[in-house]
C-alpha cells in the first residue's frame, strides 16, 4: 500500500467522508445532540500518563543517558556493553574491581590495566550505548565519569564519539588531571557537520601504560528544557501532545519488585547519581535509577501534570508480603517520609532533603495510591495493609485522596484503581462498562488500560477498541476521575520489549506514535468539562460516540468511532447550533485493522484536519470504515 499523502487523505475526506448524501452501506443512524443540556461533569484530570521501567522506558528510552551499563555490571561473558580497545600494538585488560569505588552506593569500579600504549596506539574501553548512540550534527554532548589512577599516571584520557562504520571520531575531548583519589571529571563533546546516525559508540582511551579505574560514565545529548540528567526531547514532545493531566509513578510492577528488597526504594533514588546503588526491575534488567523520585516529579513539572504517587505497601510480586501491624510500620513510615519529601516545606526533615537536591518548592499532590494490583497477593493481607496506611496518612495529610488497588470489603477508599488489558472486541462490548456503576461507591481510577493488539505498538484495530472504550470513560467521568493507557513506551530494538502493545515506539535515533497514540491525542485534546444530553438511534454494535462541551471556550466536541469495515452514514441533529457555526473535523482512519505505524513508517496513519461548513439543522456525515473522528463545533 503506498504511503498516504496529505493530499490523498484530503481527497478521500472530500469525496467520501463528509457528504450530504448518505452512501447507504449501513443502516443510517441518527444522533441528536443537545449542546445546551448538561448531563454530568467530566473530570479535568481524566487523561494522564502511566509508565514504569519496562521495555527500556527510561534507561534506553525517555531518560536521555547515552551510556548503557554506566556502573559496570557483568555477566559470565564479561562487562555488559563494554569492550576493550587496543589500537595497533597497544595491550590492556579490564575487569571489575570489587575493592574500590567512588561511594558507598557504588563500591566497585572498572579497572583498566594498560600494559602498552602510545599516542597513536591507544588502549582503553568503549561503550555501545542503547542499541547504538544517536549523534547529530553541530550538537553539544555533556559527559562525565568518576576516575582515579594508580601512582603510575596514564596521562591525558581521550574521550570520543566514534562512528561504528568509519571508525572515525565525530567528536573528541581530552580529560587531564586524574589523580590517585576518586574524583568526578567532566568533558564536552561537540559534533561538526556530520550526518546524523545511531551507529556510534563512546571510546575512552589513554596513550600511556598505567592503571585507570572508572565508575559512573555518563553522556547526555541536549535534553527537554535543558535539564541536567534530563529527558529525550522527541519523547517529551510526544507526551506533551497528549495533554496529560497526571503521571502515575513509579509503577506498576516496578513499584513492587519481584522481591521486597527489589521494590522501588525511593530513598535510594534521590540525591547525586553516585549515591544511587541502582536496582533490579521486575522486568528483568537493572534500573540505573537515574529516573529517581525527584526526576519523576520534575517530569511532572515540565509537562504540567500532577503526580499520582504510588507508595510501596508491603507486597512484592513473588508472593512476598509484610503483615499488617508492627511489621508494616517501617513501610508506613517510609511512605510518610516520601510524602514529606514531595510536599514538605524546608523546615521538615525530608522537605529539606528535597531542597538540598535542588528543588526548593514543594510539589502539589492530591492522589496517593497504596500499592499496585494487590488482588494478586494470595495472603489476603491488603485490607489490613490499606487500612494501616490510610489511618497513618490521613492523620497527617487529611486532604490527600487515597487510592486502593482492588475492591475493599471493610471500608470505602477514596478511589479504586481498576485495570483492563483486553482485545478490541471486548472494548466494543464493554464500552458501557461504567454506565450503571454505583455513584455512591469509591471514585474510579482506571490506572492501566489498553486494547492489546499489535506489537511492539498497537495497530488501528487496537486504536478503534481504545477509542470505543474512551467514549465510555468520558460519559462516566463524573465517576472516573483519572484514566491512563499502559504501557506507554517501548524500545523497538530486538530484546527491548517485555510487554506487547505499547503506545509509543523508539530507537536511539527516532520515535513514533502508534494509531492508538493518535487516538489518545485526539481524545485528550478535545475534552469538555461536561457531557450533554444525546441520543443515538440505529447505531449498531460498532458505532460509538461521546459529546462534551467546554464551557469556557463554548465548544462542543463530538467524538465518533466507526469500528466497522463498512462506512457508517449518520444523520446528526444539533438543535440550537448556529447555522454558520465554525466547525472542524479531525479524523484518523485506515484500510484495515492491521494497518499501523512503525519506526520506519511513522506517519502512515495520522489524524487529518478539515474545515466543516454547515453543521446546523439536520446534516449528514458518513464515517469511513475503521475511523475515529472528533467534530469540534463553535457554540458562540
Ligand atoms: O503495564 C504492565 C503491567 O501490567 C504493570 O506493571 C502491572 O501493574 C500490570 O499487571
Amino acid at each position: 500500500m503506498p504511503k498516504k499523502t496529505f493530499a490523498h487523505i484530503l481527497t478521500i475526506a472530500a469525496i467520501a467522508a463528509f457528504t450530504l448524501a448518505a452512501f447507504g452501506q449501513n443502516t443510517p443512524a441518527t444522533l441528536t445532540i443537545h449542546p445546551d443540556q448538561p448531563v454530568s461533569a467530566v473530570s479535568p484530570t481524566l487523561y494522564g500518563l502511566m509508565t514504569e521501567e519496562i521495555n527500556y522506558s527510561y534507561d534506553g528510552g525517555l531518560y536521555a543517558e547515552m551510556v548503557r551499563n554506566r556502573t559496570f555490571r557483568g555477566d559470565w561473558s564479561g562487562i555488559l556493553y563494554w569492550y576493550l580497545v587496543e589500537g595497533g600494538n597497544a595491550k590492556a585488560k579490564m575487569e571489575v574491581d570489587n575493592s574500590t569505588g567512588p561511594s558507598a552506593a557504588l563500591p566497585k569500579s572498572l579497572k583498566i590495566e594498560i600494559e602498552q600504549a602510545d599516542t597513536r596506539n591507544q588502549a582503553g574501553v568503549l561503550n555501545v550505548g542503547w542499541w547504538g548512540m544517536a549523534v547529530h550534527a553541530n550538537t553539544d554532548y555533556k559527559g562525565s565519569f568518576y576516575a582515579k589512577t594508580a601512582s603510575a599516571d596514564v596521562g591525558p584520557i581521550t574521550v570520543s564519539l566514534v562512528n561504528d562504520n568509519t571508525g572515525k571520531a565525530v567528536a573528541t575531548a581530552t580529560v587531564r588531571e586524574i589523580g590517585t583519589d576518586w574524583k568526578q571529571c567532566t568533558f564536552a563533546l561537540k559534533t561538526g557537520a556530520i550526518e546524523a546516525s545511531a551507529g556510534n559508540h563512546l571510546s575512552i582511551t589513554a596513550g600511556h601504560a598505567g592503571t585507570l579505574w572508572l565508575q559512573l560514565v555518563s553522556l547526555f545529548p541536549p535534553t527537554y528544557r535543558d535539564r541536567a540528567n534530563g529527558n529525550r526531547i522527541d519523547l517529551m514532545e510526544k507526551l506533551a501532545a497528549m495533554h496529560p493531566a497526571f503521571l502515575r509513578l513509579p509503577g506498576g510492577n516496578y513499584l513492587e519488585g519481584d522481591h521486597i528488597n527489589e521494590r522501588f526504594e525511593w530513598k535510594k533514588t534521590i540525591g547525586p547519581l553516585v549515591d544511587r546503588p541502582t536496582h533490579r526491575s521486575p522486568w528483568n534488567y537493572q534500573s540505573s535509577d537515574g529516573m529517581g523520585l525527584l526526576e519523576f516529579l520534575e517530569w511532572c513539572e515540565d509537562l504540567h501534570m500532577q503526580p499520582v504517587l504510588a507508595v510501596y505497601a508491603g507486597y512484592s510480586l513473588a508472593q512476598e508480603h509484610v503483615n499488617p501491624g508492627a511489621d508494616l510500620e517501617p513501610y508506613v513510615q517510609d511512605a510518610l517520609d516520601e510524602l514529606e519529601y514531595v510536599t514538605g516545606g524546608p523546615e521538615t526533615k525530608w522537605g529539606a532533603e528535597r531542597v538540598k537536591d535542588g528543588h526548593p518548592a514543594p510539589f502539589k499532590l492530591t492522589y496517593v495510591e497504596i500499592g499496585n494490583e494487590d488482588m494478586f497477593d494470595k495472603s489476603g493481607s491488603y485490607e489490613g495493609r490499606y487500612a494501616q496506611f490510610y489511618k497513618a496518612i490521613k492523620a497527617k495529610y487529611p486532604e490527600l485522596q487515597l487510592i486502593a488497588t482492588m475492591p475493599l470489603k471493610n471500608m470505602k477508599p477514596d478511589a479504586q484503581d481498576d485495570h483492563y488489558y483486553v482485545r478490541a472486541t471486548q472494548n466494543f462490548a464493554d464500552a458501557s462498562h461504567y454506565d450503571k456503576v454505583d455513584r455512591n461507591g469509591p471514585k474510579i481510577f482506571v490506572g492501566e488500560w489498553a486494547t492489546r493488539e499489535g506489537a511492539p505498538t498497537p495497530n488501528m484495530g487496537a486504536a478503534l477498541g481504545d477509542a470505543a472504550w474512551m467514549t465510555g470513560l468520558e460519559r462516566n467521568s463524573d465517576l472516573i476521575v483519572m484514566a491512563a493507557y499502559a504501557p506507554l513506551l517501548v524500545n523497538v530494538n530486538p530484546g527491548g520489549m517485555q510487554w506487547e502493545t505499547d503506545l509509543i515506539g523508539y530507537n536511539a535515533m527516532k520515535s513514533y506514535g502508534s494509531p492508538a497514540y493518535f487516538a489518545q491525542v485526539m481524545f485528550a485534546s478535545y475534552l469538555g468539562d461536561h457531557t450533554v444530553r444525546s441520543k443515538l438511534e440505529n447505531g449498531g454494535a460498532k458505532l460509538f460516540y461521546s459529546a462534551t462541551v467546554n464551557t469556557a471556550k463554548k465548544e462542543l466536541y463530538l467524538k465518533l468511532v466507526n469500528a466497522s469495515s463498512d462506512p457508517q452514514p449518520l444523520q446528526i441533529a444539533m438543535p440550537g447550533v448556529h447555522p454558520a457555526a465554525n466547525a472542524k473535523l479531525v479524523r484518523l482512519s485506515a484500510h484495515d485493522t492491521q494497518e499501523t505505524n512503525s519506526i520506519n513508517d511513522p506517519n502512515r496513519l495520522v489524524p487529518v484536519e478539515t474545515a466543516v461548513h454547515d453543521v446546523s439543522g439536520n446534516f449528514s456525515l458518513t464515517l469511513p470504515a475503521y475511523s475515529i473522528q472528533v467534530l469540534q463545533v463553535d457554540l458562540k
